[in-house]
């Protein structure tokens, strides 16, 4: 098969000139190619290998390109990169390749392509498109490739248990394609991945986010947290997940396996917002329920202040994983914290007060709470399912309301604690927190808009009852 038409972009001829001034061949690989026979879209990267150095292929087509891109060299690894425009050209030389058993280092060889595409991880990326100025845009399949693009099948070019023994991270790369593309792992892969599950302890933190991200971004994320539950990886990842699983019985008593339940929380939030935090937040809201968990003879079972205790636990998977300790851990905390308080207020009838001291509490995270409570709805109860949507119709609806009258949202108070300090010619003091408090409650309980001029009325009247008195 010839797929000339995949090398459209003028990069190619200009690799495939350099190569051959080198006297060597050459190949694209790896996911332009299955992305391009996936028709998945414009891709973003271009693998290129070189039966020979792959480093001085990139500086040949450093030196072949107009505008001479800086080329950067990870010795190492034997590997070269340049950047054209947004797209990424890494550069390798075709290796036969082993790994330490403890490290991702590898041992390198000089290889034929076809030891190169032997030590991939998958067929479906093996597949290579020749660039020699002879064969330009033929195909590469040794390993049926194709074949299993159309059937929809991952499966290793070697014994399964060799390609996932020599980077274990592949064991999740099988679970993110699966997710992404909607793809089956083969039967001998996926008894490989579970026989070989402890291995990924060896994978850096790092690549295992980057792999967490891609799953938690596709369409259904279920399906990759299955899989990495049933094959046992992610009591190495995210025991914090696997710890609710289950579902406990007492004197008939029973509560819903929340992890089946936060999967499904995961999946409904998927289908209204993009945003990997917000899905982030959504995997963790429950994750302070398995050490909460209790029950009494008299209210069952019981997960008091799970959202703080979730919320505290976020921090340390996050510094665990070395993930940003910033403002996007914040917000998850925050949103974890605050994830039971919409479904208690949706289930009475809704309050002006409460949505205002709502919208106070989640300041700019509001809407993002809402769209997490809103997939925090998994009852089967039809009735109860329709009553909580339209709760939360309301409360939405309020949230605008209020916060067009009340602008409590990034709440600044209309009295500040100099002008309490002037009204009443006081020392820094206990009064002003109570005027302040007084006023800010005031405003959130609806007794007087947030306004300058109410509110100034309320602090003299506040500060006379605490027999305060106006300074002239
Ligand atoms: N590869 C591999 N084993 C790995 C990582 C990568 O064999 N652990 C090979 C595969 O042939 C892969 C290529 O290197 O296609 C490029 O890897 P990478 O850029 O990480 O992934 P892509 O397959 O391009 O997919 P994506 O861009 O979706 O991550």
């Amino acid at each position: 098969m010839n797929h000339k038409e995949a090398l459209q972009h003028n990069i190619f001829k200009v690799i495939s000139k350099s190569a051959a001034e080198l006297n060597l061949d050459s190949y694209v690989i790896g996911g332009f190619v299955r992305d391009y026979l996936l028709q998945r879209g414009d891709a973003k990267d271009i693998d290129v290998v070189a039966i020979g150095s792959g480093i001085a292929l990139a500086r040949q087509v450093a030196k072949n390109l107009p505008n001479k891109p800086k080329v950067q060299v990870f010795k190492t690894y034997g590997t070269a990169m340049l950047k054209l425009d947004a797209i990424e050209v890494e550069f390798v030389g075709a290796r036969k390749e082993s790994y330490n058993e403890d490290s991702r280092n590898p041992v390198v060889e000089n290889g034929t392509l076809q030891d190169d595409q032997n030590r991939r991880d998958f067929s479906i990326n093996a597949l290579a498109l020749d660039l020699s100025e002879a064969n330009f845009g033929d195909l590469l399949d040794p390993f049926n490739g194709v074949e299993d693009l159309e059937h929809k099948n991952i499966c290793t070019p070697l014994d399964p248990d060799i390609t996932y023994s020599d980077d274990p991270l592949r064991m999740m790369r099988a679970i993110r394609f699966a997710t992404q593309l909607g793809f089956i792992i083969e039967k001998k892969s996926l008894d490989a991945i579970t026989r070989n599950n402890e291995r990924i302890k060896i994978i850096t933190n790092e690549r295992i986010v980057v792999e967490l991200n891609k799953i938690l971004e596709s369409k259904i994320p279920s399906v990759g947290f299955l899989l990495l539950e049933e094959t046992g990886l992610l009591k190495y990842i995210l025991p914090e997940l696997t710890a609710l699983k289950g579902i406990d019985e007492v004197e008939g008593q029973k509560h819903k396996d929340n992890f089946y339940h936060t999967l499904e929380v995961v999946d409904n939030i998927a289908k209204h917002t993009n945003d990997v935090w917000l899905r982030w937040a959504a995997l963790l809201h429950d994750i302070g329920k398995a050490p909460t968990k209790k029950f009494s003879k008299k209210v069952g079972w019981t997960f008091h202040a799970h959202e703080f205790e979730g919320s505290k636990m976020v921090y340390h998977l996050f510094k665990r994983l070395k993930m940003p300790l910033n403002e996007k851990m914040k917000c998850v905390q925050k949103l974890v914290f605050m994830s039971s308080r919409p479904i208690v207020l949706a289930q009475d009838v809704v309050t002006d007060s409460a949505v205002r001291r709502l919208v106070f509490d989640a300041g700019e995270y509001v809407d993002d709470l809402m769209t997490l409570c809103e997939a925090d709805i998994t009852t089967k109860n039809p009735k109860k399912f329709n009553k909580y949507h339209n709760n939360f119709k309301i409360v939405r609806e309020k949230i605008i309301e209020v916060e067009e009258k009340d602008h409590v949202r990034n709440f600044q108070p209309p009295i500040s604690g100099e002008e309490i300090i002037k009204a009443f010619n006081l020392k820094p003091s206990r009064e002003i927190g109570i005027i302040k408090e007084a006023i800010k409650e005031a405003i959130l309980e609806g007794e007087i808009p947030n306004e300058h001029e109410a509110a100034f009325n309320l602090m003299i009247e506040k500060g006379k009852a605490l027999g305060l008195k106006i300074s002239d």
